[in-house]
């Protein structure tokens, strides 16, 4: 610190005097009013001052500055720009909801920080940018629901981040990237129930973690295993039911904390791959017996049990035998039998644990069971059974908790529950089981719950479940049995997620699917296997994805397939190989995708079976003439609008057709046009046909056109007189009308269940149309639930 740099400061000060019409200040000239400044320790204190910015004009050599206790609603960028020497600085209890980015800027030589007991609700990516010498870093008792990805990144040497008593709810991957000195990170005291894989990679520094007090509900295995320094672990206070096989992995992992949970059982195996484990706490629990850890597990020094309901008999023995071979001390005291109640674990000794005969057994525990689960309440006959926060109608058996911010799924729904709409939570996750007692569900609504995992066996048990909706989630990948256990499943909606790859594997256990929705995701390719197992699938929506290839195998085991929607994705030609045993497909979209040209006999493999065929808005410049050999009577829509096609191929073999649309292409008039001018004549459809060559003839509709007339086989074109016709302006590209009848809405909803809604711009078909091609769940399914529903 140079004398020149308190220079500037000095002259300002009678201007300042000036500004504040003289009072007399008690302190130097420097110190901030209302402030008191030790000029030897060069501190600023303004506790508790109802200031409501940071005060401006703090000495510049200041180095800590205490603002607890102010007005401070907002943090703007370099709001500490004139005190770029502080190492402290304190903000507690200012009021704070934004800390804008670069708010810190500026301060390189800040070491602690705490901007605890604020009501900060983001972490804004650059929020702590320029405080590269960070050590300590508290954010407690704010309102933290989200980190934003890159929040910490410019924290190199950050030891201690406290984010306790927040509103965490999921912490995404890499959300801690940067912190490359993290020591202790303590995030007790939130709603975690749920760390994403890649949660704490990267932190090879740090050594101990502290996640008590969420929402947890079972050991995240894999997110914990990328944590390689990590010695010591709490997550008392979780509400984990069971510790499974080689849970817990963690190579330095020394001090594991599991106390006041709900675990009633423990895999021998559970701590095999922690091999420096040395006190495990798992004090507080519904543990009744635990085995012996299977040979390999780490030595333990202190295995701490107690507050368990331990049954000190037979089945205990082994432990206890364990524990006298290899010194473990073991903390806790028997829960019964009678004459053991209270007793010190360690005081008793393994040939005194012994059991009654069987039957004694059982009854003593029968007897404890009900001394410890509580009579169940009657519900009162009139009164449906309904979990806190969600709405049930026992008239229509719908149970709804839409938008009511569940973090878990709710329990508790009657058991003649038909319609669960859970829409619009934050579950994050589905774990296994997370449905209990509701077997005769047909539609359950999860869109919009921010699901990034389903767990296997998720949805066990739902036998009844016909429409599952989980649209408008974050998964990226589906575990191979998360659809366990619903043997009639048919409509499976998965649009609008992150799929990055067909989530193969899926189906295998869903033996009644029938229609597929897994429009705008990000799968990129379609590779063979895809479709194991889905073999009765009839309908595949993949609108919206990012698909480039499609393997020449992919579709082969979905002989049955009858609607593919692809459009817009990247293909770049027809997959006509891999359809090559799609001989039952009667509706293909592949709008908007960039396929340049259609080649002769593409459509080969569909031609008994096609009946609309989209390729529209695909850029497409030449069709051969062959390119539509074989779809013959059986093709009903042809979709060619918004393309680059000067000529069509004839369409005279096209004899059932209903709709064509040609509209949007640059034609042009000229003699190999002929064949559709005179199949034009013959037909009697609207053809959206209009000539954009020869110059003169532009704007026209090919119908109009009588030039044909003088090419060779022309002849037979009626002779109308000559109208000079204006330019006609060129028709837009005209949408087929879906030509649903205008049922009440809440039917329509119904019927979309059987269309994909997500098409909807395309639809021409009709729900009888649907109905002939199966797509209906069985008919008396179907009017039962128009009758469940509405
Ligand atoms: C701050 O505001 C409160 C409430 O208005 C008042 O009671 C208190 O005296 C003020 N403190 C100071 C130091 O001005
Ligand atoms: C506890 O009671 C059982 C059966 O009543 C008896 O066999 C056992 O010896 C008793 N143990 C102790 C320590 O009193
Ligand atoms: C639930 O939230 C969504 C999205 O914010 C909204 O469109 C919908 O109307 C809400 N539903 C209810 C019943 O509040």
């Amino acid at each position: 610190m140079t004398h020149s740099h308190l220079c500037p400061d000095t002259l300002w000060v009678p201007l300042l005097c000036l500004l504040l019409l003289c009072v007399p200040a008690v302190h130097t000239a420097k110190c901030p009013q209302q402030c008191v400044c030790d000029q030897i320790q060069l501190t600023v204190t303004c506790i508790n001052r109802n200031l409501t910015q940071v005060p401006p004009n703090a000495d510049e050599i200041t180095v800590k500055l205490d603002l607890r206790g102010n007005d401070i609603k907002e943090l703007p960028t370099g709001a500490f720009k004139h005190t770029p020497y502080l190492t402290h600085l304190s903000l507690q209890r200012c009021n704070i909801r934004t800390v804008k980015e670069g708010a810190f800027r500026g301060l390189g030589r800040l070491v602690f920080l705490n901007l605890a007991n604020n009501n900060i609700e983001i972490l804004y990516q650059e929020s702590f940018d320029g405080l590269s010498s960070l050590k300590q870093l508290m954010i407690d008792r704010n309102r933290v629901e989200e980190i934003q990805p890159g929040a910490f990144s410019q924290l190199g040497f950050l030891n201690l981040l406290s984010l306790t008593h927040n509103q965490l709810v999921y912490i995404p991957n890499m959300a801690f990237q940067g912190l490359q000195n993290i020591k202790w990170m303590r995030l007790s005291h939130n709603s975690l129930n749920y760390l994403d894989t890649e949660a704490f990679a990267g932190l090879v520094t740090l050594t101990r973690l502290s996640l008590d007090h969420n929402e947890l509900q079972f050991f995240p295995t894999e997110t914990m295993t990328r944590l390689p320094g990590v010695t010591r672990l709490d997550l008392s206070y979780n509400p984990m039911t069971y510790l499974g096989e080689e849970a817990v992995s963690m190579a330095k992992l020394a001090q594991l904390f599991l106390d006041h949970m709900s675990l009633q059982d423990m895999a021998n195996t559970a701590i095999l791959n922690s091999p420096s484990l040395t006190h495990l706490d798992i004090s507080f629990n519904q543990l009744r017996v635990l085995q012996p850890f299977s040979e390999g597990s780490p030595k333990l020094a202190r295995l701490n049990m107690a507050g368990n309901p331990i049954y000190c008999n037979c089945y205990l023995r082994p432990l206890r035998e364990w524990a006298i071979r290899g010194k473990v001390k073991l903390m806790g005291t028997c829960g019964g039998p009678d004459n053991f109640s209270g007793e010190n674990l360690e005081a008793v000794y393994p040939p005194e644990l012994r059991c009654q005969s069987q039957e004694a057994m059982l009854k003593a525990e029968f007897e404890e069971a009900i001394r410890i689960t509580p009579p169940p309440t009657e519900a009162p006959e009139n009164k449906v059974k309904c979990p806190a926060n969600c709405v049930c109608e026992a008239e229509t058996h719908h149970s709804s908790c839409e938008n009511r911010s569940h973090t878990k799924v709710p329990r508790g729904f009657s058991p003649n529950t038909r319609l669960l709409d859970l829409r619009g939570n934050h579950f994050h996750y589905i774990p296994s089981n997370s449905f209990p007692g509701v077997a005769q569900v047909v539609s359950l609504h999860l869109q919009r719950c921010k699901i990034v995992d389903v767990e296997s066996g998720a949805f066990s048990g739902m036998k009844g479940l016909i429409y599952l909706y989980l649209s408008e989630n974050d998964l990226t990948s589906i575990s191979p049995d998360a659809f366990k256990g619903l043997p009639q499943l048919t409509y499976l909606h998965l649009e609008k997620n992150r799929f990055t790859s067909f989530p193969k594997g899926a189906f295998k256990l869903v033996p009644s699917l029938l229609a597929l929705h897994l429009e705008n995701n990000a799968v990129t390719k379609l590779e063979s296997g895809i479709l194991t197992g889905a073999e009765g699938l009839r309908a595949l929506y993949l609108t919206g994805n990012a698909i480039d290839h499609i393997s020449p195998r992919a579709l082969d085991q979905a002989s049955d397939l009858d609607t593919l929607h692809l459009g817009g994705n990247k293909l770049e030609e027809v997959p006509t190989e891999a359809l090559s045993k799609s001989g039952n497909l009667r509706d293909l979209r592949l709008s908007g995708n960039s396929i340049r040209w259609v080649g002769p006999n593409t459509f080969r493999p569909l031609e008994r079976s096609l009946k609309e065929l989209y390729l529209d808005n695909m850029g497409l410049e030449k069709m051969s003439q062959n390119s539509l050999t074989g779809l013959g009577p059986g093709l009903r829509s042809l979709f060619l609008e918004g393309n680059q096609l000067e000529e069509v191929p004839d369409l005279h073999p096209l004899t059932s057709l209903e709709v064509i649309n040609l509209a949007g292409n640059p034609l042009m008039c000229d003699c190999p046009l002929l064949p559709l001018r005179l199949w034009i004549e013959k037909v009697n459809l609207k053809v959206r046909a209009t000539c954009s060559n020869p110059p003169e003839l532009r704007g026209r509709r090919v119908k109009d056109v009588h030039a044909f007339k003088a090419c060779p086989g022309g002849e037979s074109l009626p002779s109308l007189p000559t109208v000079t016709l204006k330019p006609a302006k060129t028709p837009k590209t005209t949408k087929p009308k879906a030509n649903a009848p205008h049922w009440p809405q809440a039917r329509q909803e119904a019927q979309s269940q059987t269309q994909t809604s997500q098409d909807s711009e395309h639809q021409t078909s009709s729900s009888q149309e649907n109905q002939e091609r199966g797509l209906n769940p069985q008919p008396s399914t179907f009017a039962w639930l128009l009758f469940l529903f509405f």
